[in-house]
């Protein structure tokens, strides 16, 4: 596996920058993004497919900083979005609206309203309910709503967590494939409604392309049962999930991908949708954070940290494995077993559990890698604990793409003793 951030004489860089330094100047908890290895990537993913007509749509939750998303969407990407807010994002960093796709499963009305004002290319409507009320709210504005099926094709998949698995018959995700037809010959005739595409999307940290291709024929089925009966789609969305390396295995061989999809897209005649998010941004960042203590008498030690389950809970809530490594190697750090953990008031709090690595010193700096996707995003308030801030380098430059949070913002719009709203 390539090192996305590299050493030299001991020491992490990021871009140009000594990473250290950056800490110095930023503080920590601390996310950096290389905006070089993110366009790289988006480059390289894009290149693939070269030849047929494929729409990018970045997968916003994965990392949705509007500084990442401005630079997606200078390269042409487009974004997968889930809520309003996601499309407030977009929308503030320069999508083309008719190059975004709207999935989720409890889609609003308000949310609805919103993406049709905006002029997105499509909703991916995840149930018959959802349909329903798509249709009244499209019609009462005057519109069609473009609309995309997710059908759910019962594909069971190991993801390595059951929380990141969609495509099964168990999941809350889609609508059943046998539906399918039916609901689009519904939809054909709704006044609301105008059918653009079908969408599957089987889970996330995919690793086997054969099951992309699978996914991809039972949707071309359904796709070809609607053209005998006179519906005609205009592409397929296979979805995100697009798995990377996190220790020492390899990422989905996007050759690969691309040798299994590419063909059967062209006889299709259909355009496609892919909706990447961790495969983009997931290397490219990490999350430095400061040894506030070492403790702990017998053969296991703990690392405690300032950053915890709050800043990255992919650790506590799927067990999700994140390289670690001291920011400064020294040739005297012995390798000892540890769990490094955060100041959070959760026995489920830590970065890693049961990890050899070298000891570090209180006041030293460790990086946690892998965390460009599903790192920031999904990070919390808990504890009251503000979030971290985020930059990008991009070769010698940096920027602050997120200040870090501070105690005011905490109380935000909290009623205040003197009743008044903290603002
Ligand atoms: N499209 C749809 C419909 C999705 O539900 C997702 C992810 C994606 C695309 C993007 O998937 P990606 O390419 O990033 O794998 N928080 C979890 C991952 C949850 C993924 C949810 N849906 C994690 O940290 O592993």
């Amino acid at each position: 596996m390539s090192q996305v951030f590299p050493r030299f004489d001991g020491d992490l860089y990021a871009g140009e920058h000594m990473v250290s330094e950056l800490a110095s100047e930023f503080g920590t908890p601390l996310y950096v993004y290389d905006a070089k290895v993110i366009e790289s990537t988006y480059r390289q993913f894009t290149a693939e497919f070269e030849g047929i007509d494929l729409l990018m749509a970045y997968s916003v939750k994965a990392n949705s900083n509007l500084d990442i998303l401005r630079r997606l969407f200078n390269l042409g990407s487009g974004a997968d979005i889930v809520s309003l807010g996601e499309l407030h994002r977009c929308l503030k960093a320069g999508v083309q609206p008719e190059r975004v796709v709207f999935a989720g499963v409890g889609k609003t009305e308000l949310e609805m309203e919103a993406a049709l004002e905006a002029g997105i290319l499509a909703f991916n409507v995840e149930s018959e309910s959802e349909l329903r009320l798509l249709n009244d709210v499209a019609h009462r504005m005057g519109k069609r709503a473009p609309v995309s099926i997710r059908v759910n094709p019962d594909i069971l998949i190991d993801t390595g967590h059951e929380y990141t698995r969609t495509g099964h018959s168990e999941s809350k995700f889609g609508i059943p494939s046998d539906r399918a037809v039916d609901v689009y010959l519904w939809a054909a005739e709704q006044p609301g409604l105008e059918i653009v595409g079908i969408d599957v999307h089987i889970g996330s940290q995919i690793l086997e392309s054969d099951l992309y291709k699978r996914a991809f024929n039972e949707v071309l089925k359904i796709a070809n049962e609607l053209d005998r009966k006179g519906i005609n789609l205009n592409f397929i969305d296979l979805g995100g999930g697009y798995g990377i390396g996190y220790s020492d295995e390899d990422g989905i061989a996007m050759s690969t991908f691309a040798n299994a999809i590419v063909p059967i897209v062209k006889d299709s005649g259909l355009k496609l949708i892919l909706e990447p998010g961790r495969f983009i941004v997931g290397r490219a960042g990490v999350l430095i954070t400061k040894v506030l203590y070492v403790k702990g008498e017998g053969s296991k030690k703990f690392v405690v940290t300032d950053s915890g389950m709050n800043d990255l809970i992919r650790p506590s809530l799927y067990g999700g494995f994140h390289r670690i490594e001291p920011v400064q190697l020294k040739d005297t750090n012995a390798s000892t077993l540890v769990d490094v953990v955060g100041p959070i008031c959760e026995s489920g709090d830590f970065l890693a559990r049961d990890r050899e690595m070298p000891l570090p010193e209180e006041g030293g700096l460790l990086a946690v890698h892998t965390v460009g996707a599903y790192g920031f995003t999904m990070a919390s308030n808990y504890n009251s604990r503000p979030r971290a801030a985020e930059i990008v380098v991009d070769g010698s430059e940096v920027v602050l793409a997120r200040r870090r949070e501070t105690v005011d913002d905490l109380i935000r719009g909290e009623l205040l003793p003197n009743g008044t709203l903290s603002s």
